[in-house]
């Protein structure tokens, strides 16, 4: 269990005993996808598998972080970790160290007068790599949680969520919006988050899964495609730049009644591109209403249109999540679709619980026909968001 790891990892590193552990999850996101850089709405949960971070003040005012997918300790001064982070090019230390370094410079920049004693922390996760579950998240999560405590930051679960997407957009340079620290930070059992990307509101909304007998299958495709960090680029930029000739402050601000005006301006791509945004925010709000007036078996139809928008209007899919969608479908699924990024990564299929089986084996069978590698097929339901374990 990574909770027992990351203890015996901080013990083993730093050679003495932790004194407290704090974690926090991954994220799969129901619906909503890449609307939350246009301002827009998302329904993402935080899922049951965790990073964890087993934690201890130092005497001194450095930071070493460590990690079980990279055991070699990285140390700096709290002082020169702003020095880590060119504003262009790589950060110089380690991808993964990147985060929760990245998160520690965020946060004393966001709480510049607060005391911050040096760190040790020992790092632990079960969230799946490169599955589009949100590891990065975790990790942010999981240190700005532990930060929070140790340096009596008195911060609120938005604050943290900013922090995170400051150290993944900043210091690790990747463009990401806020979807994944907001999911991560704010999760409950049971229930997405609703999220409005513009106010940062969020509600919870109870998803019914366990009390209509269905759960959500995730089929993790196992394929990352090298374009991933350019194709979101490129997407954020085209929206970026749709929004601007409409005369909008951000996508966000178009409804379903405007495409046509955004039809005869734009190329056939942006155009595709805009579509894809507006038309998602709605059926994120679809999706909400939805759930609380027709519960989980009603929404499979809203969850299918959305891959279909990123299949055709966005094109992030790829062959293996379509193929997931289909043959998950064709075995009963009530619906499905990708979730993430896009660009590989994983689909999630929401499933009668009696027909999980069923649609795991056609998912794998489909697979092995296609000659595509073996997807890792597993359940997640709405889990705890980011807290102090010990
Ligand atoms: C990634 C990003 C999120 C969001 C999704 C797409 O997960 O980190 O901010 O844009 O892609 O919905």
């Amino acid at each position: 269990m990574s909770a027992t790891a990351a203890r015996a990892l901080f013990e083993s590193a730093f050679g003495r005993p932790s004194e407290a552990l704090f974690s926090a999850p991954g994220r799969a996101n129901l619906i909503g996808e890449h609307t939350d850089y246009n301002d827009g709405y998302v329904l993402p949960f935080a899922i049951p598998s965790r990073t964890f971070a087993a934690v201890g003040v130092r005497p001194d005012e450095r930071i070493r972080v460590t990690s079980t997918f990279s055991p070699e300790p990285v140390e700096v001064a709290l002082s020169e970790l702003a020095d880590l982070f060119p504003s262009e090019g790589t950060p110089r230390v380690p991808e993964w160290a990147a985060y929760p370094l990245g998160v520690a410079w965020a946060l004393r920049e966001r709480f510049p007068d607060a005391v911050t004693p040096g760190l040790d922390i020992a790092f632990a996760s079960e969230v799946p790599v490169g599955a589009g579950l949100s590891s990065s998240a975790a990790i942010e999560g999981a240190a700005a949680s532990a930060m929070n405590a140790l340096w009596a930051l008195g911060a609120d679960a938005t604050t943290l969520a900013l922090a995170g997407r400051r150290a993944e957009n900043e210091a690790v340079g990747a463009p990401t919006g806020i979807m994944d620290q907001m999911a991560v930070m704010h999760g409950h059992p049971d229930a997405a988050t609703f999220l409005d990307c513009r106010t940062l509101e969020v509600a919870a909304i109870p998803v019914g899964f366990v009390d209509a007998d269905l759960e959500l299958l995730v089929i993790d495709t196992r394929t990352t495609h090298a374009h991933s960090t350019g194709g979101y680029r490129e997407r954020r930029a085209s929206c970026e730049l749709g929004a601007a000739e409409m005369g909008v402050p951000a996508l966000r601000d178009l409804t379903v009644a405007d495409l046509a005006r955004a039809e005869e301006r734009f190329d056939d791509v942006t155009f595709r591109r805009v579509r894809h945004i507006v038309t998602e925010n709605q059926r994120v709000l679809d999706t909400v209403a939805t759930l609380r007036s027709a519960g989980p078996t009603a929404i499979g139809d809203l969850l299918v249109a959305s891959h279909v928008s990123m299949r055709d209007d966005f094109e992030i899919s790829t062959i293996e999540l379509d193929t997931a969608v289909e043959s998950a479908l064709a075995a009963g699924a009530l619906g499905a679709r990708m979730t993430g990024g896009g660009f590989g990564g994983a689909a999630v299929a929401l499933v009668r619980v009696a027909d999980a089986e069923a649609v795991e084996a056609a998912v794998r069978a489909t697979f092995a026909e296609r000659g595509f590698r073996e997807p890792n097929v597993f359940a997640i339901w709405p889990a705890d968001g980011a807290h102090r374990d010990a």
